[in-house]
C-alpha cells in the first residue's frame, strides 16, 4: 500500500464508521493563539472538546498536516521529522475506550492486514479499562505494557487544553532489527518497535498552572503517524524509505550526485535536506515567512540547517526550490495550497536561502577559524558573544551552531549567548518604539555606515540605488516578502519626502526579487527618506540593488502646484501688500492650501484679482530656477525665508522670473517655467483663526477637471430648465420667485388645518376640580408644529391646561400649556408634563405656562395622557 492508498483507506473506514471527513487545517493554527505551529490533529477541535462549540457531527476523521520541532535535532536520523501528516479519529463526548480500540484493531488487522501477532499495545498505568478492551480483541496479556505520564498521558498541545491517558499501538519489526535485551519492548529505543498510532482518552482540561479539570464529557483523540505506518506497510525500516521520500531523495540525489545510501553521513544530510525542504515548502504555502521570531523563526531553522546541509553533499548553488519543486510534484495533489502558492513559495525559498548563502561561507569559515584558535588554546568552548557573532552577522541559528561544534567535540556558551541576545532585542525595543522613526533610521544608517538618503529627485525620476534599511511593523528585518506593509531606506533616491508642505512622492522599487508600492515617501530624520508600502511581488532584501521609479504625472502635478503656491505668494504681496506672510502651505497633487497673514477677508474682487495675477504669470512662462547660495546672501537679495524656520549656511531657493517675480527658500520640487502650470484657479478663501486666512487652489489637471465638472453641470442644468446656458441664472431666479410664493401658500394652508383640527379636539375639553382640562393625541413631525396647535387651543379655551401627545422620530413627545390665571393659582405646565412623560419613561420640563417632555415608550403614549385628569386632581 502507498500513502496514498493508507490516507483513502483511513478515511474510508471511519467514513464507514459514521465519522465526517474534515480537511486537514493550516499550519498556522486557526484558532489556538497558545499554539505556534498545528502540532495534532485535535487541535482545529479544541473548541469542540471545551464545549466553546459544537461539531457537525460528534464522530470526525481528518489527516492533519503537523509540525513539531522538539526533535529537529535528530531529523537525519531513520525516523525522525519536523513536519508529518497526522491521520485521526475523534469523538466528540460519544464513543469512547471500547470502540477506540476496537476500530484501531480491526483497521490495522482487516483493511491494513498486519500481522496481529506484530502488533502491541501500551496503557496507562492503571488504565485496566483499556487493558481489557485489548485483552477483548485478541491482544495476549504479554504483549499489553504499562507506562507511566511520560509514556502515556498525553497533551495538552501548546500551554493549555484538552488532555488525557492514552494507549498506543506498537509495531514490532521482529527479533532481527532489537538488540535482543530482555527488557525490549514498546518504547525501546534499539529500533525494533515503532509506535504507529496514539489513542488519547481525552478526559481533563489542563490550565497554565498544570490543574486539570474534568471535560464536560469523556472523548477520543487518536493520532496515527501517517509516514511510519506508510513504512509498516512498504516493509521498510525508515521512513524515508516511503514513497512519501523516494522522489524528493531521487531529486536530491540528481542534484549532488551522490547515490542515497552510498554512505552514512551523506545519507543523514539527504534525509536532513529532503525532510526540511518538504516542511519548509508546507509552512510557506500557510502562509508563514523568515522572521527572527515564533515560526518565522521555526522556517528559518529549517531552511538554514537544510542549506547548511546541503553544503556537506556539495551543493554550493542554492538548491531549495528543486526540493519544494519535487515536493509540490508529489503532494500538490492532495494539499491543493502548494500549487495554488507555487509561485511565492519557489520566491521565498530563492531569496532567503541566496541570501543565506552568501553569509554562510563567511560564517562556516569564521567557525572553522572559532574552533582551531580555541582548539591551541587547549578550549573546546565557542563563547557566546562568538556564537552572536556568527549568528547576528552571518545568520547561523545558535541551535545549528551548536550541532556543527559538537561534531568537532565542541560546545557553545548559550547561556551568555542567550545574554547577548537579550541585549540585541533591548536594542531592538529601543528602536521599535520609534518605529520608523529617528532612532529606527539612525540605528539604521549606523549599521550601513551612510549619513543620509541622498536626493537625486529634482533632476531625475528614475533611479538606480541599494536598499541600506528594511522595517516591518517597527521592526528591522532583512527581506520583506509579498503583502506585507514595509518601510523602505535606500542609498540614494529619486523619491521626494513629505517636507515644507510639499507631500511625498509616490511610485514603485523594484528588486531583483520582487516589487515594492510605494504609498508615501516621508523623512523620519531631515537627511532620510523613508519610502512606505506593500510588497506586492516576492520580497525586497537589504543590500538588493533597486530601480526607484517615482509616479512621474503626480509628482508633475505636485509640481504645478508647488509653483503656483510661490506666484500666488506673489501676487498676495502684490495686491495686499508685503504685510503677507506664509504661514504654512500644502502641496498635493490634486490641490494647494496656502495659510498666510492678513486682517481682513478677501472681497470677490480681490480674489479675482490676484487669481489674474498668478494667471497672467503663468502665461508669461517665466523661467523657474532654483540655486544654491550662502543663506546672507539670499535675505541680502531679498529672498522670501519662512518665518521662525532655521536655516542653515548654504540655501536653496527658487526664483521665478527673469526679472524676478518671486523668490523662496525652498526644497521643493518645480518645473522649469511656469507655462506648465496651465491654469490656476481659486476654490476658497476663509478664516483659520485671528489674523490669518486659508486659500485653496487648484492648477493643472485639477483646474481643468474642476472647469470640466462646473461647465457640465451648467449644462445639465440648462438642459433641465430648457433654456440656452445663459439664459440659466435668469430662469433659476424665477423659479426660485415662483417658489417662495407657493412656499407662503402651503404655510396659511397649514396653519387652516391647524386650526379646524384643534376646533375638534375642542369637544374633548372635561372638567377637572372646576378646570378646563384638556389631553389630547394629535398627529405632528415637530416640537414646532406641536406649539402651533396648542397655541390655537389655548386662546381657544380661553382658561385651562392643555396636554399634548405626538408621536414623531419614532419616539412620544408631548407639550403642556396651563393658562395664565391658573399658573397664578398655582398650576405649574412642566410639573405636569414631566409627570406626564415619566409614564412613557421620559423627563422634560419648561416654564410654568408652557412645558415640553420626550419620553422612550412610544405605545404608553395613551397611557400617559389618560394620566393627565387624574395628575391635575393629585396637585
Ligand atoms: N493528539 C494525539 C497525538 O498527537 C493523538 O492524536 O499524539
Amino acid at each position: 500500500m502507498n500513502s496514498e492508498q493508507l490516507r483513502d483507506a483511513y478515511l474510508q473506514f471511519f467514513a464507514e464508521k459514521g465519522h465526517t471527513i474534515v480537511p486537514s487545517d493550516s499550519l498556522i493554527p486557526s484558532g489556538d493563539p497558545t499554539l505556534l505551529l498545528t502540532s495534532a490533529g485535535m487541535v482545529q477541535f479544541k473548541p469542540y472538546y471545551l464545549g466553546l462549540a459544537v461539531p457537525p457531527n460528534p464522530r470526525l476523521a481528518s489527516c492533519q498536516k503537523c509540525v513539531r520541532t522538539t526533535d529537529i535535532e535528530s531529523v537525519g536520523d531513520a525516523q525522525h521529522l519536523t513536519f508529518f501528516e497526522m491521520l485521526g479519529n475523534f469523538s466528540i463526548g460519544e464513543y469512547f475506550k471500547k470502540e477506540a480500540i476496537a476500530w484501531a484493531w480491526e483497521f490495522c488487522t482487516q483493511r491494513l492486514g498486519l500481522a496481529p501477532e506484530r502488533l502491541w499495545a501500551t496503557v496507562y498505568l492503571d488504565d485496566d479499562e483499556a487493558f481489557e478492551h485489548w485483552r477483548g480483541v485478541g491482544v495476549p496479556a504479554e504483549r499489553i505494557w504499562r507506562f507511566g505520564e511520560e509514556d502515556n498521558f498525553w497533551g495538552p498541545a501548546g500551554e493549555e487544553g484538552p488532555c488525557g491517558p492514552c494507549s498506543e499501538v506498537h509495531y514490532d519489526f521482529g527479533q532481527a532489527y532489537g538488540c535482543g535485551r530482555d527488557s525490549c519492548g514498546p518504547n525501546c529505543d534499539c529500533g525494533r518497535f515503532v509506535e504507529i498510532w496514539n489513542l488519547v482518552f481525552t478526559q481533563y482540561n489542563q490550565d497554565r498552572q498544570g490543574k486539570r479539570t474534568p471535560l464536560p464529557k469523556p472523548n477520543i483523540d487518536t493520532g496515527m503517524g501517517l509516514e511510519r505506518t506508510a513504512a509498516v506497510l512498504q516493509g521498510v525500516a525508515s521512513v524515508y524509505d516511503t514513497d512519501l521520500f523516494s522522489p524528493l531523495l531521487k531529486r536530491v540525489s540528481e542534484l549532488c550526485g551522490h547515490g542515497y545510501g552510498e554512505d552514512a553521513a551523506l545519507d543523514r544530510a539527504m534525509r536532513i535536506v529532503v525532510e526540511h525542504g518538504r516542511g519548509v515548502t508546507f509552512l510557506i504555502a500557510d502562509g508563514v515567512v523568515p522572521t527572527n521570531e515564533g515560526r518565522g523563526y521555526v522556517l528559518r531553522r529549517l531552511l538554514r540547517r537544510a542549506a547548511t546541509f546541503g553544503r556537506t553533499l556539495g551543493l554550493d548553488e542554492p538548491f531549495l526550490a528543486e526540493v519544494a519543486k519535487a515536493t509540490i510534484d508529489k503532494m500538490g495533489h492532495i494539499y491543493p495550497e502548494l500549487v495554488a502558492h507555487r509561485d511565492f513559495v519557489l520566491r521565498v525559498i530563492q531569496i532567503e536561502e541566496e541570501r543565506f548563502d552568501r553569509a554562510l561561507s563567511t560564517g562556516l569559515n569564521l567557525l572553522d577559524k572559532i574552533m582551531a584558535e580555541a582548539g591551541r588554546r587547549g578550549q573546546k568552548l565557542i563563547s557566546g558573544a562568538e556564537a552572536f557573532t556568527l549568528y547576528d552577522t552571518y545568520g547561523l541559528p545558535p541551535e545549528l551552531t551548536a550541532e556543527l561544534a559538537r561534531e568537532q567535540g565542541f560546545s557553545v556558551d548559550l547561556a551568555q549567548f542567550q545574554k547577548e541576545m537579550a541585549a540585541q532585542r533591548e536594542r531592538a525595543r529601543a528602536a521599535q518604539k520609534f518605529g520608523l522613526g529617528e532612532m529606527g533610521v539612525a540605528v539604521a544608517y549606523e549599521q550601513s555606515g551612510i549619513r543620509e538618503t541622498k536626493f537625486v529627485g529634482y533632476e531625475r525620476l528614475q533611479h538606480s540605488s541599494k536598499i541600506i534599511a528594511l522595517f516591518v511593523g517597527g521592526q528591522t528585518v532583512e527581506t520583506a516578502y509579498q503583502g506585507q506593509e514595509a518601510e523602505l531606506v535606500l542609498e540614494e533616491t529619486p523619491f521626494y519626502g513629505e517636507m515644507g508642505g510639499q507631500v511625498g512622492d509616490t511610485g514603485e522599487i523594484r528588486g531583483p526579487q520582487g516589487r515594492m508600492l510605494v504609498r508615501d515617501a516621508v523623512r523620519p530624520l531631515p537627511e532620510a527618506v523613508a519610502h512606505r508600502g506593500t510588497v506586492v511581488e516576492g520580497g525586497l532584501s537589504v543590500g538588493d540593488r533597486v530601480e526607484a521609479v517615482v509616479d512621474r504625472e503626480r509628482r508633475l502635478d505636485i509640481a504645478r502646484n508647488h509653483t503656483a503656491t510661490h506666484l500666488l505668494q506673489a501676487a498676495l504681496r502684490q495686491h495686499l501688500g508685503s504685510h503677507v506672510q506664509q504661514r504654512g502651505s500644502l502641496v498635493a497633487p490634486e490641490r494647494l492650501r496656502f495659510d498666510f497673514t492678513h486682517l481682513t477677508g478677501l472681497s470677490k474682487e480681490d480674489i479675482l484679482k490676484v487669481q489674474r495675477l498668478v494667471n497672467e504669470h503663468i502665461r508669461h512662462n517665466h523661467p523657474v530656477r532654483s540655486m544654491v547660495i550662502p543663506y546672507k546672501e539670499a535675505l541680502e537679495t531679498g529672498v522670501i525665508a519662512l518665518f521662525g524656520e532655521k536655516y542653515g549656511d548654504m540655501v536653496r531657493a527658487i526664483e521665478i522670473g527673469q526679472p524676478r517675480v518671486s523668490a523662496e527658500l525652498c526644497g521643493g520640487t518645480h518645473p522649469g517655467s511656469t507655462g506648465e502650470i496651465g491654469l490656476f484657479l481659486i476654490v476658497s478663501e476663509g478664516s483659520v483663526g485671528a489674523g490669518l486666512r486659508r486659500i485653496e487652489a487648484v492648477t493643472g489637471r485639477g483646474a481643468e477637471k474642476l472647469l470640466e465638472e462646473r461647465l457640465a453641470e451648467l449644462e445639465t442644468l440648462s438642459q433641465e430648465l430648457i433654456v440656452p446656458v445663459v439664459a440659466v441664472p435668469e430662469k433659476v431666479k424665477s423659479l426660485v420667485d415662483e417658489l417662495g410664493a407657493e412656499k407662503k401658500r402651503a404655510q396659511a394652508l397649514e396653519r387652516e388645518l391647524a386650526k379646524s383640527r384643534a376646533e375638534a379636539l375642542l369637544g374633548q375639553v372635561e372638567s377637572v376640580n372646576g378646570i378646563a382640562v384638556l389631553s389630547a393625541r394629535v398627529s405632528a413631525s415637530s416640537m414646532e408644529a406641536l406649539r402651533q396647535i396648542g397655541d390655537l387651543l389655548r386662546d381657544r379655551l380661553g382658561s385651562g391646561v392643555i396636554v399634548l401627545g405626538a408621536v414623531y422620530n419614532d419616539r412620544p413627545n408631548f407639550l403642556a400649556l396651563v393658562t395664565p390665571d391658573l399658573v397664578a393659582r398655582g398650576l405649574n405646565a412642566a410639573e405636569i408634563v414631566r409627570k406626564v412623560a415619566q409614564v412613557t419613561g421620559g423627563g422634560g420640563g419648561g416654564r410654568p405656562n408652557l412645558a415640553q417632555a420626550g419620553g422612550k415608550d412610544k405605545g404608553k403614549l395613551e397611557e400617559a395622557l389618560g394620566q393627565v385628569s387624574h395628575i391635575i386632581k393629585g396637585l
